[in-house]
C-alpha cells in the first residue's frame, strides 16, 4: 500500500494498517484495499477519489451511505462492507435498492455538485448513426423506423432537479447490508433529478433477471434515455480513466441489446435485431 494512504488511514482512525489486501472490481484503475487495523477494526480504503465523490462522503450522511472514518485529501476511509451482499445475482428481493433510492431523492445535496444533464443522445445518433449501427445489434431499417419515436420518448426525460443523485447505480455500486442497501462510489454524484437513479436501478436489476417492484415512475423516457446514452457511449474507445483490461464496452454493449428490447416494448416499436 502507498505510503501516502497508509497515512490517511491512520489520520482518520488514529490505528495503523495492520494486514491489507486489494479490494476487486470496479472499472478504473483507482487503488481499492480492504485494511485491517492494528486496533482490530477493519476499513475500505480508496485513493483517487473525484471531487463529487469526496464532497459526498465529506457532506451527506445517511444509512444508504458507507459510514466515513475520514477523508483525507483523496483518499476516503470507509466502512467496510465486504460482509454485506454484493450483486449479481440481486437478491430475490429488490426492493431495499429502491427504498435507499427513496431516501437517496430526498436527500438536499451539497451546492457544489455539478447539476446533472446530457445531450439528447438518440439526436446524436440520427447526426452519425454508423458507430451505433456497427455494433450490429439493429439494422438501417429499424433505425429508420425507431428513431423518431426513441427521440421523443427520450425528451420526457427530465434531467434538472434539487435532489442528490448517484449517477452510476449499477450491480457493482450496490450492496444489501442489514440496514438496508448500501451505494458505493459516488464519483458521478450530481444534483438532479432522482428519477434518474431509479431508472438506472431498474435497468440493471432488470438485465440481472431480478423482478421489479411497482414503480411510481414512467420508464419509457427513461429507457429510451439509457439505450441512447448507451448507443453513443458503447462504440466509442475507452477514456484513459478505465483500466485496459476492463470489459466496461462489453458490459455497455450487452446493456444497450437489453435496453433497445425494453425501449422497443414500451414505445409498441419492432423487436430489434
Ligand atoms: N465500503 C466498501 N466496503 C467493501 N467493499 C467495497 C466498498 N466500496 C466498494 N467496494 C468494492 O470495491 C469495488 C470498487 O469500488 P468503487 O465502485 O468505489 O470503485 P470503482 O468502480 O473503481 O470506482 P471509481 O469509478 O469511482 O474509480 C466495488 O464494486 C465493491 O466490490
Ligand atoms: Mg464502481
Amino acid at each position: 500500500m502507498e505510503v501516502g494512504i497508509a497515512r490517511a488511514v491512520t489520520r482518520a482512525t488514529e490505528s495503523r494498517p495492520a494486514t491489507w489486501r486489494p479490494a476487486g472490481g470496479g472499472h478504473t484503475g483507482a487503488p481499492k484495499w480492504l485494511v485491517e487495523l492494528e486496533d482490530g477494526r477493519r476499513v475500505f480504503v480508496k485513493g483517487e477519489a473525484s471531487t463529487e465523490e469526496r464532497t459526498v462522503y465529506g457532506e451527506v450522511s445517511g444509512p444508504f451511505l458507507a459510514r466515513v472514518h475520514g477523508v483525507e485529501g483523496d483518499v476516503l476511509v470507509l466502512e467496510d462492507l465486504s460482509g454485506a451482499t454484493w450483486p449479481p445475482p440481486y437478491p430475490g428481493d429488490v426492493r431495499p435498492l429502491f427504498a435507499a433510492l427513496e431516501e437517496v431523492g430526498e436527500t438536499t445535496p451539497p451546492a457544489e455538485l455539478p447539476p446533472l444533464r446530457g445531450p439528447r443522445f438518440w439526436e446524436l445518433v440520427r447526426a452519425d448513426p454508423a458507430p451505433f449501427l456497427n455494433l450490429g445489434l439493429v439494422g438501417d431499417e429499424w433505425l429508420e423506423r425507431s428513431l423518431d419515436a426513441l427521440a421523443a420518448a427520450e425528451s420526457g426525460a427530465v434531467l434538472a432537479g434539487e435532489a442528490l443523485v448517484h449517477g452510476d447505480v449499477w450491480a457493482g455500486n450496490v450492496c444489501f447490508a442489514p440496514r438496508g442497501a448500501v451505494l458505493v462510489d459516488w464519483a458521478d454524484a450530481r444534483r438532479g433529478n432522482p428519477a434518474f437513479d431509479v431508472a438506472l436501478a431498474a435497468i440493471s436489476a432488470r438485465i440481472a433477471g431480478a423482478t421489479l417492484p411497482p414503480l411510481d415512475l414512467d420508464l419509457a423516457p427513461w429507457v429510451a434515455l439509457l439505450s441512447g446514452h448507451w448507443a453513443v457511449v458503447a462504440p466509442q474507445p475507452l477514456p484513459a480513466s478505465i483500466r485496459a483490461d476492463s470489459r466496461l464496452r462489453e458490459a455497455q454493449r450487452a446493456d444497450l441489446a437489453h435496453a433497445l428490447r425494453w425501449a422497443a416494448e414500451l414505445l409498441d416499436l419492432p423487436p430489434p435485431g
